[in-house]
């Protein structure tokens, strides 16, 4: 082979091997700003509730959260929440490579911290998972939790063992796997957000928190993340420029989808959240809520009138806080509380068209298909993209 030819082939080998490089940093610095907005939504919402003694706040993200007297499962929920945070901080601080060069000390006991906090994260999940707390979500759900959980624990296990024993190469790949398994978590929020937004709900519903689209991100929270990843160890080892280059594109095109999913999550979930922790006025939906478990539906409702028009600053009345009652009570199979609660919304944000939304999965849950129609069509004529009454219109066969 001619030189000419030889340094072509050299010149191409290392621009590609840039490429892949510097496409493996862009994914890594979109997933630090992701990983970090996640850490500060989850410690700002939860630790801010907690500090003001609201632990019933949490009820409003969780589908079966803080519980009055369970001991146990507050604390399991309690722990599983904070290693949320050191664990997306760690496991990320771990990758910066300036941090692991220069502060090696750091490296080390930080290393032993992320550890730490994959197996707290995976005991209390399996804890939370088969405690029944869980009330949601169906056996393909659970099943997968508990052998996520147990990849987590043994992809830690494989870091820790290959640091211990100084192979640093083998302690560099799982520490790869662990950071992204560690993280399935976090991609299944963005994956399933943006797939609905880009393509529709798929058949989820959002009462039993199933469907075949959230079947599919319960796989591929694990599976896409760590097939990338082989893909783009192997192309590291490529001999040709050609598989390298299209690892580097392929990579590039998911760093993408992964920046409008972490867009996505942020402005749909994130700063709401961050924004509700901030907000000191009492929640109406868990006072209602306590009323409704002592005297029922009906002196919530008059409670409800009763503080609207004497305190309606000390009370948050924003849309979202009956909306979510509605659901708390939905799943706890509460269905004509659930459907009077969201009439409730309906009447004080008529224009809303998630209101009518939520009032036709009411009747949904509760057998009464006319209503739901009617209500799905109220919701479409406000805002015609709702998909999801699309959806549920086509399910009822009412187009
Ligand atoms: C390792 C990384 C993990 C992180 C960062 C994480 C993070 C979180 C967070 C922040 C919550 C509170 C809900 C929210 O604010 O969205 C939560 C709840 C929960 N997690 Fe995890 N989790 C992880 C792993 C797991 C695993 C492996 C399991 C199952 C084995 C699991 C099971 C659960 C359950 C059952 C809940 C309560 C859900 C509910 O009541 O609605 N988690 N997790």
């Amino acid at each position: 082979m001619s030189t000419a030819v030889w340094t072509t082939r050299l010149e191409l080998s290392s621009i590609a091997d840039k490429t892949l490089r510097a496409a493996a940093r862009f994914w890594f610095a979109v997933a630090l700003v992701g990983q970090f907005a996640f850490a500060f939504s989850v410690a700002a919402f939860y630790g801010l509730t907690a500090v003001r003694g609201d632990f019933q706040a949490w009820n409003r993200i969780l589908a079966h959260g803080y519980e009055a007297g369970a001991t146990m499962g507050n604390a399991a929920l309690a722990g599983h929440i904070l290693f949320a945070t050191v664990i997306s901080i760690a496991g990320a601080l771990q990758l910066i490579p300036g941090i692991r060069n220069r502060f090696p000390v750091f490296h080390h006991w930080n290393g032993r911290l992320f550890v730490l906090a994959a197996f707290t994260q995976a005991i209390t999940g399996i804890y939370l998972t088969l405690s029944g707390r869980r009330l949601v979500g169906d056996a393909t759900q659970h099943v997968v939790s508990v052998l996520g959980a147990v990849l987590i624990m043994f992809c830690a296990a494989a870091a820790l063992r290959f640091a211990i024993a100084r192979d640093f190469a083998t302690h560099r790949r799982w520490a790869l796997r662990l950071f992204l398994v560690a993280s399935a978590s976090w991609f299944i929020r963005l994956g399933f957000t943006l797939t609905i937004l880009l393509v529709g709900p798929i058949g989820f519903d959002s009462t039993t928190f199933s469907g075949p689209l959230l079947t599919f991100w319960t796989f591929a929270q694990y599976l896409l993340p760590l097939g990338a990843l082989e893909l783009y160890l192997w192309a590291q080892g490529r001999p040709g420029a050609f598989w390298r280059m299209a690892t580097a594109g392929v990579l590039f095109v998911l760093t993408l989808l992964m920046g409008a999913g972490v867009a996505a999550v942020a402005m749909g979930t994130w700063v709401p959240n961050v924004k509700a922790a901030m907000d000191t006025r009492k929640s109406i939906a868990q006072t209602l809520l306590a009323t409704i478990t002592s005297g029922g539906i009906e002196a919530a409702v008059e409670q409800y009138q009763e503080l609207k028009a004497t305190a309606p600053a000390t009370y948050n009345f924003d849309e979202s806080e009956l909306n979510n009652l509605g659901y708390q009570l939905i799943r706890a199979n509460k269905f004509k509380e659930a459907i009077r609660i969201f009439q409730m919304n309906v009447k004080a944000f008529p224009n809303s068209a998630n209101t009518y939304d939520s009032l036709a999965e009411g009747y949904m849950d509760e057998g009464d298909k006319p209503e739901a129609v009617a209500n799905y069509r109220k919701s479409l004529r406000l805002n015609p993209k709702n998909r999801n009454a699309v959806a549920m219109l086509e399910k009822i066969n009412a187009p």
